[in-house]
């Protein structure tokens, strides 16, 4: 997300599809001030041999944009249904023919002071090309940083919510300036959480595991996804309980997950190697799964996609 995208792509905004340089809110409006907005991320992957392009899983992110929108008291007033079909509209209108990266955005929209919000909500789809979020193919090196993971009585890390991700953006910026590439979040109980931007996956004596929703995580959709490939594609067991610190530093094998990052292996924590300190055997093994599945080379996982250009041709092949 290094270069700033042409003003000129179609988005949605304010019930219509406008330019994305028209797509301007007031200084006043209530999100922009106190973080009341709710947002979602979405994929979409170019296939240029089938010339098509797949979004991944856009259901289950607007059904999860729904249910969190519902924390804040935002009424999304479209179906989830409705706003898959809106997001491929906005997408054949630009005639992208590249990776994409999707980003709902609903906010509290009055223009006023005063942090009690009120009835006036509003929401906004944006696409734009999108390649790597982090350069992982030589793996990560990730560190624990000092801030702690929202507590879910304070801001519910689950939600998506704007003003949460001012806790990511320290824990990220801590991290980089210490010269780790992807941050590690501990809740306040000290367990392990989650990255600044995805969830984390440790492999110990074969076996995934990975911290509970009840840990202060995002319930990520490729966590999920990932979790079901582990299952039905290579027989793994999966064990979602807390994870302590210290076992970041003896497990064999550890990877981030998400929207953005994909399946992102990790060699070093806190300066120490992970296993062998190279790419794992299953960490490589499912990021090959995650790609395959996302491009849609994997039949049993066609309908994780959102064939945009020619929909109903595809849902008959
Ligand atoms: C804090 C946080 N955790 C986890 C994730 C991964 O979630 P998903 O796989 O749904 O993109 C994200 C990315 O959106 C995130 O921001």
């Amino acid at each position: 997300m290094a270069t700033e995208p042409s003003r000129e792509l179609i988005v949605y905004f304010d019930n219509r599809f406008v330019p994305l340089g028209e797509a301007k809110v007031g200084i006043l409006t209530h999100a922009l001030h106190y973080g009341t907005g709710v947002f979602e991320g979405i994929r979409g992957y170019w296939d240029a041999g089938q010339r098509e392009l797949f979004l991944v899983r856009a259901a289950e992110h607007y059904a999860r944009w729904r249910q969190n929108c519902r924390i804040l008291h935002i009424e999304l007033p479209l179906t989830t249904e409705e706003l898959t079909r809106l997001t491929a509209e906005m997408i054949r209108r630009n005639g992208f023919e590249t990776n994409l990266y999707v980003r709902p955005l609903a906010y509290k929209s009055a223009e006023r002071i005063g942090v009690h919000p009120d009835e006036h909500d509003a929401f906004a789809i944006v696409g734009l090309p999108f390649g790597d979020y982090l350069d992982s193919r030589v793996g990560l090196h990730a560190g624990v940083v000092s801030w702690r993971r929202v507590e879910d009585n304070a801001i519910p890390g689950r939600a998506k919510i704007c003003g949460a991700y001012v806790n990511s953006a320290l824990a990220g910026d801590e991290a980089r300036r210490n010269g780790f590439d992807e941050a590690i979040f501990l809740t306040e109980g000290g367990n392990v959480a989650e990255g600044a931007a995805s969830n984390i996956f440790l492999v110990r004596d074969g076996k995934l595991i990975t911290p509970p929703v009840t840990d202060n995580i995002l319930e990520g959709i490729t966590r999920a996804s990932v979790m079901e490939l582990a299952r039905q594609e290579l027989e793994l067991e999966v064990i979602e309980r807390s994870v302590d610190r210290s076992e970041l530093y003896v497990c064999e094998e550890m990877f981030f997950t998400g929207t953005a990052v994909e399946v992102a292996p990790t060699v070093r924590v806190d300066h120490r190697p992970v296993g062998t300190g190279h790419i794992g055997r299953l960490t490589a093994a499912l990021r090959h799964l995650y790609t395959e599945a996302t491009r849609g080379r994997l039949e049993a996982y066609r309908r994780w996609l959102l064939p945009v250009y020619r929909p109903a041709a595809v849902r008959a092949a």
